[in-house]
């Protein structure tokens, strides 16, 4: 056993996991960051950080991407391990994984067929998902190195900053966006956006975590329990582009009003769940709006936005290509995401809330990921 004093933490390591990773356990946590080189991308060196609370979790986050690369937690048992995909080392982050923990931008999801006009002027961008864009294109935020701003040993929060240029991906505007992520004793992962353009663009920010609470990628996701406050959602065509209407969930599988195991109706969801729900707060203020839980693990992670939308994405494109850090295969439905957002395609749906950002207008969105457990199996909400 090794005994590592960071500026942070006192982190306790010992070697339990298949590839060598240390596994860390913090006993006596600090909470605070620590900042440590992870190689390169684009010629540029990159850096890992280490956010660590008082309770001993920790988020680790690399200016490549803004990526979750790591997000520690105990189980019911005391067991400590991620509870997202993610790697160890750049290298492959640089193989272009799905978006694993990224920032997604300008525009998280799609917009259909790659097109859009504000006023008069059409605008083409990148077409990187068959005719329709996603993501931001081919090289969007999840892909380019953010300017992390000065750290405070003792302040467990990372502030990242990027400048997206006039004409990237085919977005009008230079679009200065930071993204700051705090990890606070409250077990509270927040993560706010903010933005500013010099031309009206489409702006959607989010991230792209994929969640197994089990900390592992052995089992599916099928078996976590998800509710979601949205008595509507958006369908979808052929494109994963919406129709523009607007669905009541009720007496349909999209219905997670109450807490549903995801498995128990999947099957009946054409190509599996990749769908927005129209979020009841409708982004009106900071509130609660999913519940994930796993009755296995004990492991329970609230989601709270000011966004009005959440993407609530099965895993159905997971086919094993990449190994998360515990040396596991990331298969089919191993793990999902709950992408808060603004809804899709809304640049060519005048009756989605609208994502057009204005000059002199600053965009701000915030989105916290709560981490709990439940000492005792099945029952969720009862936070330490
Ligand atoms: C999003 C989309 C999915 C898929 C993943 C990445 O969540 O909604 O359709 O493209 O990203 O694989």
């Amino acid at each position: 056993m090794t005994v590592i004093i960071t500026a942070g933490a006192i982190v306790m390591g010992t070697t339990a996991c298949k590839n060598n990773e240390q596994k860390e356990v913090v006993e006596s946590p600090v909470s605070g960051i620590r900042k440590s080189s992870w190689g390169q991308a684009d010629g540029q060196p990159v850096d890992l950080y280490t956010l660590t609370n008082s309770k001993g979790t920790i988020v680790k986050i690399t200016n490549y991407g803004g990526i979750i690369t790591s997000f520690v937690t105990r189980d019911k048992n005391d067991s400590a391990s991620s509870i997202v995909i993610g790697f160890d080392s750049i290298a492959q982050y640089l193989q272009s994984p799905p978006y694993f923990g990224a920032i997604i931008g300008r525009y998280g999801n799609r917009i259909g067929g790659g097109k859009f006009s504000i006023g008069d002027q059409s605008y083409t961008l990148a077409r990187n998902n068959g005719e329709n864009h996603l993501h931001g294109g081919v090289k969007g935020f999840d892909k380019v190195i953010w300017t992390a701003g000065p750290v405070v040993d003792s302040i467990a929060a990372l502030s990242l900053s990027y400048l997206s240029k006039d004409g990237e991906e085919g977005y009008p505007g230079n679009l200065q966006v930071t993204v700051k992520y705090t990890l606070t004793d409250n077990d509270e992962l927040k993560i706010e956006y903010d933005a500013t353009t010099d031309k009206p663009t489409p702006v959607n920010l989010t991230n792209h975590s994929y969640f197994n609470l089990t900390g592992d990628v052995q089992s599916t996701i099928l078996d976590h329990q998800l509710q979601i406050d949205a008595n509507g959602y958006t369908p979808v065509d052929s494109g994963l582009i919406p129709t523009g209407e607007i669905r009541a969930v009720a007496g349909t599988p999209f219905d997670f009003t109450s807490s549903h195991t995801i498995g128990s109706r999947i099957d009946s969801v054409e190509g599996g769940y990749d769908h927005n729900w129209v979020l009841n707060s409708k982004g009106a203020s900071m509130q609660k709006v999913a519940t994930l839980n796993d009755p296995v693990s004990g492991r329970y992670v609230e989601v709270f936005t000011t966004e009005p939308g959440l993407q609530f994405y099965s895993g159905n494109f997971l086919d094993g290509k990449f190994i998360n850090h515990t040396g596991t295969a990331v298969k089919l439905r191993t793990a999902l995401c709950l992408e808060t957002q603004h809804f899709p395609d809304s640049p060519n749906k005048k009756d989605f809330p609208s994502t057009i950002l204005e000059p002199g207008q600053k965009y701000h969105s915030e989105t916290i990921y709560k981490v709990g457990r439940n000492r005792e199996t099945g029952k969720q909400g009862n936070s330490e």
